[in-house]
């Protein structure tokens, strides 16, 4: 048995506001990501309502999503958004060059987009193509969706029957311009942002506009983009990419199940190196001396292993393993919630960690889908330092502390504490000061397999189950199973 840890809650320094979007998603026109994914178009067989797959609406609908990165990734320097407009059946067909020259419908496009995050009430992040279109083009785009009246293009919109503009939140223009967005040096990139982020204009409150960074460890990139004279007053943040590859290893990044526990320390070992990579880019950013604020934007992480053989494009499977991988993304961008506004897990459906799996009529909910739904009391609370001594799980260079917790107060004062175990073999259990509380209420998502995942046959081997726990001696002593997420709430 292990000893219980103890954990301390510093309420009288909080680290900032979680803002909600830093439960955002990402939906890259990729595989079945949109079609079938989300999109099966009004004449389909399966319930839709406009189009867009009810049952897939309804479960993103109670996730509360806050904000939806669109169309890419990659894509979006390819994507030609006239083609994604005016009437469904007289939209060009194109091809998706970015992701195996499959056949792009443009079903979804422009209208779709925005009317799904209105329907979601998400809001949107738009990614303009840098790498295929011209600062005119991208100009045109942001015209046509925020102009409320007064311009062909605004009446176009109209025609296409949507009288009022919608708001763009967030703007990227360019995306991985040190790969496939372009292969560029950091300073032709930030001469290119800079010349699009100041002539690009949006009708009614400006979004915020995001560079496109580094990815993994290597900040040298982002750090040369921010060097560009003035780069402080164009830009709000810079993104970040951090995915979790099993392995490591781009070729062969590991299989989605059937791994061992000496992969599943080295997945968490990588997940955790996170942690490294928001604190040396937000040092790196800090380096600049900026006057305004200037924020990190993880807007691609998640989990990324081989492709199942005869899948879509980027389709994978999705185990306990991966929702263990999420919360301790959120337990470590709670750490940094006062510099961290956004983040965006790639992806929403049917693409890398996705929420949501379908096939034809079936859909079935991942057990990142649970994490996510289980941590929406976080969205907007206040994030809290919690201090604990981790007990260690392994050793050598795989080895990694086995407990992660994040603690919150959200609006109406109640406390919210999450607990990771992400030990694959034990429970653990921690202790905590109840203060008031007489009682911690929520749910815990585990597994008796460390490759635990939900089928279309067997929808349910992975799902939260209540937890409650009453306060004894004015001390919460709470059990965590192995490879577990719990999420609580204190109340009296
Ligand atoms: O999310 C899949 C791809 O990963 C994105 O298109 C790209 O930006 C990144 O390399």
């Amino acid at each position: 048995a292990h000893a219980q840890t103890e954990l301390t809650i510093d309420q009288s320094a909080p680290i900032g506001t979680i803002q909600p979007e830093v439960y955002g998603q990402f939906v890259e026109h990729l595989g079945a990501g949109i079609y079938d994914g989300i999109w099966v178009g009004e004449d389909s067989d399966i319930p839709n309502t406009d189009g867009i797959r009810d049952d897939v609406f309804a479960a993103l609908d109670r996730l509360e999503i806050p904000v939806m990165r669109w169309p890419g990734g990659c894509y979006a320097d390819l994507y030609h958004w006239r083609d994604g407009i005016g009437p469904r059946n007289e939209r060009a067909g194109t091809v998706n060059m970015a992701w195996g020259g499959t056949p792009e419908s443009n079903q979804f496009g422009t209208h779709e987009f925005f009317n799904l995050a209105e329907r979601l009430g998400a809001k949107t992040y738009l990614n303009v193509n840098l790498g295929t279109g011209t600062p005119g083009e991208a100009q045109a785009w942001l015209e046509y969706i925020t102009l409320p009246e007064g311009s062909d293009l605004a009446n176009e919109r109209k025609a296409n029957g949507r009288e009022k503009p919608w708001k763009i939140d967030y703007l990227s223009i360019g995306n991985e311009t040190w790969g496939c967005g372009g292969n560029m040096r950091p300073a032709f990139y930030a001469d290119l942002y800079a010349q699009w982020a100041t002539l690009l204009q949006t009708a009614g409150e400006a979004p915020k506009r995001i560079l496109s960074g580094s990815h993994e460890g290597n900040i040298d990139y982002s750090d040369e983009v921010l060097d560009h004279p003035g780069m402080g007053n164009l830009a709000d943040g810079i993104s970040l990419h951090y995915y979790t590859l099993p392995n490591g290893d781009w070729a062969d990044k590991g299989e989605a199940t059937d791994f061992s526990k000496a992969q599943w320390a080295e997945t968490i070992t990588r997940t955790l190196r996170m942690e490294d990579a928001i604190e040396r880019s937000l040092a790196m950013i800090d380096s600049h001396n900026f006057e305004d604020d200037f924020d990190l934007y993880v807007d691609e992480w998640g989990m990324w292993v081989n492709t199942e053989e005869g899948a879509p494009a980027l389709y994978q499977q999705n185990t306990i393993r991966d929702a263990v991988v999420a919360a301790l993304n959120f337990n470590l961008f709670h750490q940094h919630a006062d510099r961290v506004p956004m983040t965006n897990i790639a992806q929403m459906v049917n693409v890398l960690q996705a929420m949501i799996l379908t096939d034809g009529g079936k859909m079935v909910l991942t057990p990142t889908y649970h994490v996510f739904d289980m941590y929406r009391p976080f969205q907007g609370a206040t994030a809290l330092p919690v201090s604990f001594e981790a007990p260690t799980y392994g050793s050598g260079d795989d080895a990694f502390p086995a407990l992660s917790a994040s603690a919150a107060r959200t609006e109406d004062g109640t406390l919210v504490l999450a607990f990771v175990n992400a030990d694959p073999e034990a429970a653990h259990g921690v202790t905590l000061q109840a203060g008031d509380a007489r009682r911690a209420e929520g749910r815990v998502l585990s597994a008796e397999e460390i490759d635990a995942h939900n089928t279309f046959a067997s929808p349910n081997e992975v799902q939260p189950e209540e937890m409650s726990v009453r306060a004894k001696n004015g001390t919460f002593e709470l059990g965590l199973p192995a490879r577990s997420v719990t999420v609580l709430k204190l109340v009296q």
